[in-house]
């Protein structure tokens, strides 16, 4: 399946009301995206993460591909006990296409 930047960025609509990525990014109620694709989950400076996250990235959780679109797919189901209230994405193509959107930030 073909990766698409541009809709992964109207994907992202649906992340903008807890996270920020790019430059001047902050955490919010979710922490900073910027170089997410392929960092271990629960490692952002400043952000306070819930037990279950801390101890998943402190176990090796990282998100690559696999990793993220599980979560991104159903939060709670992929990891008993985080707080993202989200309830996830419901096509494998909005999935795709907003890890491509995410993968176009790096970490700063
Ligand atoms: C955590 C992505 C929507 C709140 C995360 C993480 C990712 C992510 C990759 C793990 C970060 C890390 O380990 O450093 C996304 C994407 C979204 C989305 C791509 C949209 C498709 C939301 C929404 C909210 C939210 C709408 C708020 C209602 C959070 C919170 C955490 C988190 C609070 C930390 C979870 C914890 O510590 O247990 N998100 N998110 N996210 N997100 Fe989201």
């Amino acid at each position: 399946q073909a990766q698409d930047i541009a809709a992964g960025e109207k994907v992202f609509a649906k992340c903008k009301a807890c996270h920020m990525v790019g430059e001047n990014a902050k955490n919010r109620v979710g922490p900073i995206l910027n170089g997410i694709v392929g960092r271990a989950a629960g490692t952002v400076d400043g952000f306070k993460y819930s037990p279950a996250m801390a101890k998943a990235g402190a176990d090796g959780l990282l998100w690559d591909e696999a990793n993220l679109s599980g979560y991104l797919r159903d939060p709670k189901g992929f990891l008993k006990g985080n707080k993202m209230a989200f309830a996830g994405l419901k096509k494998d193509e909005e999935v795709v296409d907003v890890i491509a959107y995410l993968e176009s930030f790096d970490a700063d």
